[in-house]
């Protein structure tokens, strides 16, 4: 059954029918993998807007506010100047717009790595100024400290290895990593110390199916799959990828819908009955009091 919104005025809130489920805990999601077997997939897409969460909320387990907002919404050229004040507006904005999945709020880059202590006070900000349930950060066994640290102090962490898109300028592109048998062994025990310090979960993206499946059966913490392996505990994909809002996506996204097409055709209608003079219908036309 599709979601319907009723507008509450007072509030701004649109609330949905029919009344959504309980929100998801981040220690649910992490039930879900028990003696490394994840019975029932978990469902991860990015949301960056009110109203895409809304959409996509029944059907997730979790929203991911990524950075790559910084590509998809203001058409920057990676996710490098992306800042801490952008994740706080967008983290809002998704959880008042969800219900049900858990919101994760990817800690941007230059947010975290100095120390464990800057880490904690970005990601408090985070979860005090969006509500959102935990923080995703990327990088391995460099980070497990950080994330032992956010852990113990009451802030569910979501790991992220493999490629690693904040460390383009390193890694000089996006391609699939893992291809030498050193770099493969350093994915996997990096998926290791981030379990090891207690991430919830951890991304696994862009690596060779091997390196899902090993890093994914070396884990006991749910992973969660991004041009990995069908085998991860789960799966994420960039909204606006699987929506069809781009021309280019990479190789392992699968398009569910052309939105790009849409919007164009129904902004080519509208420029055409405009410059007609037909628009607005008879129906639509505003008549004044
Ligand atoms: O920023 C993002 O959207 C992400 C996902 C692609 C995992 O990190």
């Amino acid at each position: 059954m599709s979601t319907t919104f009723q507008l509450d005025t007072a509030t701004s809130r649109a609330n949905p029918t029919p009344a959504p489920m309980k929100r998801l805990t981040v220690p649910a999601i992490r039930r879900r993998k028990k003696d490394g077997v994840t019975a029932e997939p978990i469902v991860m897409l990015t949301a960056y807007t009110a109203r895409q969460a809304q959409l996509l909320d029944a059907h997730c387990d979790l929203l991911l506010v990524g950075d790559s907002l910084g590509q998809v919404i203001y058409g920057l050229p990676s996710s490098v100047p992306v800042t801490l004040d952008i994740m706080a507006a967008h983290g809002a904005a998704v959880v008042r717009g969800s219900y049900h999945a858990v919101v994760i709020v990817d800690m941007p880059f230059g947010a975290y790595e100095q120390s464990p202590q800057q880490a904690f006070e970005s990601a408090a900000r985070l979860l005090k100024e969006t509500g959102c349930a935990g923080v995703k950060l990327e990088g391995g066994a460099a980070m497990a400290e950080t994330v032992a640290f956010l852990t113990a102090r009451g802030i569910p962490v979501m790991g992220h290895v493999g490629l690693t898109p904040q460390a383009v300028n390193l890694l000089g592109g996006y391609n699939a990593r893992g291809r030498s048998d050193a770099e493969a062994d350093k994915i996997v025990a990096d998926a290791k110390a981030l379990d090891d310090a207690g991430a919830f979960a951890i991304v696994i993206e862009g690596v060779v199916e091997p390196i899902a499946i090993a890093a994914t059966q070396a884990v006991a913490c749910p992973t969660i799959g991004i041009g990995g392996s069908a085998q991860c505990d789960g799966q994420v994909l960039v909204t606006e990828d699987m929506c069809g809002m781009f021309e280019r996506v990479p190789r392992f996204v699968k398009r569910y819908a052309d939105l790009a097409g849409l919007i164009s055709g129904a902004a080519e209608s509208y420029a055409a009955e405009v410059r007609a003079r037909t628009f607005p219908g008879v129906e639509q036309t505003y008549q004044p009091k």
